[in-house]
């Protein structure tokens, strides 16, 4: 699904991102574009890369206790 219509930037582009150490919506604006035009995908776009950090900060919590 596309998050950023201006830049053609997808929600897999966004978590991807995020699995290589965005962390802010500056990191996606700097990495993909994400907001530099019309701005209209910013909350969404950070919303989403959120829920990725947050998803990965338990995946990463669940290896670490079952190891
Ligand atoms: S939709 Fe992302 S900058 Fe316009």
């Amino acid at each position: 699904m596309y998050i950023c219509l201006c830049n053609a930037i997808t929600d897999r582009d966004i978590v991807k991102a995020a699995e290589e150490g965005a962390l802010s919506s500056e990191d996606l604006a700097h990495n993909l574009g994400v907001g530099l035009g019309c701005g209209r995908c910013t909350s969404c776009a950070k919303s989403l890369l959120a829920e990725t950090i947050a998803r990965l900060a338990c995946a990463t919590a669940e290896a670490v206790s079952a190891s």
